[in-house]
């Protein structure tokens, strides 16, 4: 994608440019305050199967969230990574990335987007609601530390 400058729902200026390799380290400290636990050999690598997939948000040139999407071998699109720096969060950062990546998939006539995540997240989830992702689905134990996911879909 091109790199674009945007005003978030909230008012706020970001920029939202796809990920190159320079932004790793930020990407992997945004990843580990938000307890992702993410691991950047798999984030690379993702990004080497799918540039286009990976995007970050900067706000004075520095990257405050990230985004991965994968497509799945049903060629629907799944929301792998999300996350955003934690002094910058509630103003709509998160929103905007996931309208940038649903548009992305939208270009590639991808047809639904789905995503797992915690069931103690309630954030998160509610910011998926909002945006039309409707529960599909329990999976017990899929975290590490033993918490269940839930998952969700849209149609795109
Ligand atoms: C989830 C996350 C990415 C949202 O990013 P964000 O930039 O803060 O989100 P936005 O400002 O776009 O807010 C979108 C919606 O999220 C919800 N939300 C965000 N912050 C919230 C808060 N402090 N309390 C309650 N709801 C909140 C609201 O529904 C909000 O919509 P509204 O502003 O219209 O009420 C961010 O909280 C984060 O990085 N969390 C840690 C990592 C994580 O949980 N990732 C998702 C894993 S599946």
């Amino acid at each position: 994608m091109k790199p674009v400058v945007m005003s978030t729902t909230k008012g706020f200026m970001i920029r939202i440019r796809n990920f190159v390799m320079a932004d790793i380290r930020r990407v992997m400290e945004i990843d580990e305050e938000a307890f992702l636990e993410g691991d950047a050999n798999l984030y690379i690598e993702l990004y080497k199967e799918w540039p286009e997939g990976f995007i970050v948000a900067e706000r004075n040139e520095q990257v405050i969230g990230f985004e991965i999407l994968i497509l799945t071998p049903e060629e629907e699109g799944r929301v792998f990574a999300l996350a955003v720096d934690s002094r910058f969060r509630g103003r709509g950062v998160g929103r905007a990335l996931l309208k940038t990546g649903f548009n992305l998939l939208r270009k590639y006539k991808i047809g639904f987007v789905r995503l797992e995540v915690r069931v103690s997240n309630w954030i998160a989830q509610r910011l998926y609601k909002s945006m039309g992702f409707t529960e599909i689905g329990f999976v017990p134990f899929y975290y590490k530390d033993g918490e269940a996911a839930i998952l969700m879909r849209k149609v795109l």
